[in-house]
């Protein structure tokens, strides 16, 4: 009889936006004359970009000529994109990534649950808590967390950095030493950010014990203060102990189309294996490329019209972000987030936990966030609001809140 990957069994409940999707439809089908405002999940709601959609047209004809037609991408991504990335992304803020550093992806949430797979089942690692959710539950998957308690939401083998108020949600180093940690700034679900010395702080802090820095940097577009990094390798000494994952998704409204990448430098060694090259076997071997159509789409967001409409887009949802931080604090709510970042992290109100305040919400004002507890136990007592709804909608959304 076949086995199981047992650590599945591990995994409490769904995944958590899963869960909640289950909720709002279950509210819908007993409530269908409600108008449900979605503020939950991170999903962008403007159209792709006009210069975005032409890319898509005109590599879409080219698949119907027999002469320019693309069968499977170069494994690393097209060298088109891939120069563009390290051009844009990269020289412009002063930092050399070379193009066999760069593998064009799917997206970020693939890369961030499949990098755990180059490195050893005994690696500890380190989460901040609050937390995206695929980092712990990918790990769980590969059997690297122990054993679950639901008394206290936490993994008997995760070390968990809390993000609170009083870090100004933000992690310290932690007491034990982790193998891998993981970071992502500006941060899902908080909103934070950290500035580049506190950065190049955690930089030196792995270089010095031997670990290495997952940094999700899916949210740099949002960046607006000036003392914020937009990549790990503007800092000394990133480029030995630190993988940088990047999504088209919020930058340029990618999240159905797919498209992401993942920078691992070639200094980036364990002994004498460098990591780049475990990427480049797991990524030839399971993985054979984001399609060509999406990754010209890619290349257009680096064109200039391409890098003034998506501005444009960013705009737009940092204006939703100011709306609900703007609403909630005037309605005396405890907020942060929403100045680097498109998500506003609130205290619920009346020390409500925070699932009770998403059933709240949903039932009075029929609006839909995410509940803090379901990035890990210090998100206790706070709920996640999206700017990535439309503009009419989030208006809308607070002034039920502010009714409330
Ligand atoms: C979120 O809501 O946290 C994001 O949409 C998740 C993701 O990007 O996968």
């Amino acid at each position: 009889m076949f086995k199981i990957n047992e650590n599945y069994l591990k995994l409490p409940g769904s995944y958590l936006f899963s869960d909640i999707a289950k909720k709002v439809k279950a509210f819908g089908e007993a409530n269908p004359d409600k108008k449900v405002i979605r503020l939950g999940i991170g999903d962008v709601t403007l159209p792709l970009a006009p210069a975005v959609i032409s890319a898509l047209h005109k590599a879409t004809d080219e698949m119907a000529v027999k002469d320019t037609f693309k069968g499977y991408s170069p494994d690393l991504g097209y060298e088109f994109l891939r120069s563009l990335i390290a051009e844009h992304d990269y020289k412009s803020r002063g930092v050399d990534i070379a193009l066999d550093e760069i593998f064009v992806s799917d997206g970020a949430k693939s890369d961030s649950a499949n990098i755990q797979e180059i490195f050893g089942a005994d690696n500890k690692i380190a989460v901040c808590d609050p937390v995206y959710p695929v980092y712990v539950d990918s790990n769980v998957m590969a059997g690297r967390t122990g054993i679950y308690s639901s008394e206290t939401g936490k993994w008997s083998e995760v070390i968990y950095m809390p993000c609170t108020a009083d870090t100004n949600f933000a992690p310290e180093f932690p007491t034990k030493e982790p193998d891998m940690i993981y970071l992502c700034f500006p941060n899902n679900p908080t909103g934070s950010t950290i500035n580049k010395a506190k950065l190049q702080e955690w930089v030196d802090y792995a270089n010095k014990i031997g670990a290495v820095i997952i940094y999700d940097a899916a949210y740099e577009a949002y960046i607006s203060e000036e003392d914020v990094p937009h990549t790990i390798y503007e800092c000394e000494g990133a480029k030995t102990c630190a993988i940088e994952l990047r999504s088209f998704s919020k930058n340029a409204g990618f999240t159905g189309t797919r498209l992401g990448f993942t920078v691992i430098p070639k200094d980036l060694k364990a002994g004498e294996v460098s990591l780049n090259s475990l990427w480049a076997r797991r990524h030839g071997t399971k993985f054979n490329g984001a399609p060509y159509v999406i990754q010209a789409a890619g290349a257009a967001v680096y064109t200039e019209e391409g890098k003034k409409q998506t501005r444009e887009q960013i705009a737009y949802y940092m204006n939703n972000a100011r709306v609900i931080k703007e609403g909630l604090e005037s309605s005396g709510y405890t907020v942060s987030g929403g100045v680097n970042a498109p998500y506003i992290w609130l205290k619920t109100p009346d020390k409500m936990t925070s699932w009770q305040y998403f059933d709240y919400l949903l039932k009075e004002a029929n609006v839909v966030g995410t509940p803090g507890s379901g990035f890990g136990p210090s998100g206790e007592g706070y709920f996640r609001l999206t700017a990535f709804g439309t503009y009419e909608n989030t208006v809308e959304a607070i002034e039920r809140i502010k009714k409330l």
